[in-house]
């Protein structure tokens, strides 16, 4: 088994053509069709916030943010790590240096949407100090339920 990777998280304001198409393929890799394509991506990056994480200067993973009305609030989606960088802590480290930057950035709280069948998000959810907080029944379509969960974020360094 591949040794826990060094990763870095940095924010991408702009995708040049061949960056968005990279972004598209990986997204498409990891989440098929629920993955955000050509016509969102850029549209996150400009006004919400588009992360991703990087191995060796690769990108390996990605998280789409945006603004709740809710003061303080964030809602995170289409997070991911690329296949073949699964199950050595990526995962866990991606939301843990995204959590610290987005709280140094002064929010205070980050919801996601959970599918209580995926065992990966769960677990990985779980360790990163997520909860839930509400249910959301048919979110996605009948009987497509998820959960709404929660993780406080912190101003600390
Ligand atoms: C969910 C996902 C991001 C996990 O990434 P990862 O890099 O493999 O996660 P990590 O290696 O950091 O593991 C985090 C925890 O989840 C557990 N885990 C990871 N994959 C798992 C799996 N397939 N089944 C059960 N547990 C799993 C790990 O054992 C670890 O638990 P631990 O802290 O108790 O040891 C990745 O599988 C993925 O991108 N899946 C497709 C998209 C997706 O489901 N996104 C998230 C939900 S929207």
């Amino acid at each position: 088994m591949m040794a826990s990777p060094l990763l870095t998280v940095r924010r991408l304001t702009c995708l040049p053509p061949e960056l968005l198409q990279e972004m598209e393929r990986c997204g498409m890799e990891s989440l098929g069709e629920s993955a955000p394509n050509r016509w969102m991506l850029p549209v996150i990056a400009s006004w919400g916030l588009l992360y991703v994480a990087s191995v060796d200067n690769k990108i390996i993973g990605s998280a789409q943010i945006m603004r709740c009305m809710e003061a303080g609030d964030l809602y995170m989606d289409a997070f991911y790590i690329q296949p073949g960088y699964r199950r050595v802590g990526c995962g866990k480290k991606f939301l843990f240096l995204l959590k610290k930057q987005l709280g140094q950035l002064g929010f205070m709280r980050l919801l996601a949407t959970m599918d209580p069948n995926n065992g990966a998000g769960v677990r990985l959810y779980a360790t990163a100090g997520f909860e839930v907080v509400d249910n959301l029944p048919d979110y996605y379509g009948k009987g497509c339920h998820r959960l709404l969960i929660a993780a406080p974020l912190s101003r600390k360094r």
